[in-house]
């Protein structure tokens, strides 16, 4: 597959996938990262790892409408050959017409067991808060392909994480974060195995 990672924040996860890349776990190319914030961490580790970056967002393309964004994200994805997309920690909504034509190709990582804790504006360490106020005994990641909702496409995977007594939410994402580094790039790994060869076009 030839991969675009969409991020947002401090990108451990992407960094997580190149280094399983260079592991040989991943064989799909990553061709490029598109971030809606420029000063993201994840444009510091492209860098390191030579990979182009695109910053895209509704506030540099102000004044375009939403179809004009939607193409225009799609164009630069078919320029760069883009055939399936990561989100690892983007916290956009990806525009419907991207999801239309990349179906069943955007996965994304929820530090959580959805259904619960997802949705829209449940995301890092709010999401371990609201888990440990309620009192859950057992949280972990999720692994789902990308619909037009926030944290609703279809599951691919799950992991189980026990929620330790008097834990508070940051030990809680650290330890769960672990563990998305461990599976995502598995997970990527098998959807290569599995998925046929017609790119998108
Ligand atoms: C992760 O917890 C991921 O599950 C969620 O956003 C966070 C991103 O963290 N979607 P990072 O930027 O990969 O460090």
């Amino acid at each position: 597959m030839n991969i675009c990672v969409f991020a947002s924040g401090s990108g451990s996860n992407f960094g997580a996938i190149l280094k399983a890349k260079r592991k040989g776990i991943i064989k799909s190319k990553i061709n490029l990262l598109l971030t809606n914030n420029s000063g993201c961490g994840a444009v510091e580790i492209a860098i390191k790892y030579n990979i182009p970056v695109v910053h895209f967002s509704r506030k540099k393309y102000s004044t375009f409408t939403d179809e004009e964004y939607s193409s225009y994200m799609l164009e630069i994805l078919q320029k760069h050959d883009i055939n399936f997309i990561v989100l690892a920690g983007y916290m956009k909504l990806v525009p419907p017409e991207v999801v239309t034509k990349f179906n069943n190709r955007i996965i994304n990582i929820h530090p959580a067991l959805l259904p619960s804790f997802g949705g829209e504006g449940m995301y890092g360490i709010k999401v371990h808060k609201a888990v440990i106020d309620y009192g859950v005994k057992y949280s972990g990641l999720t692994i789902h392909f990308v619909n037009n909702d926030y944290d609703k496409g279809k599951i691919i995977f799950q992991k189980v994480v026990k929620v330790p007594e008097d834990v508070d939410e940051y030990k809680l994402q650290k330890k769960i974060l672990k563990y998305e580094h461990k599976y995502y790039s598995k997970v990527i790994a098998e959807i290569e195995n599995n998925i046929n060869e017609k790119s998108i076009n």
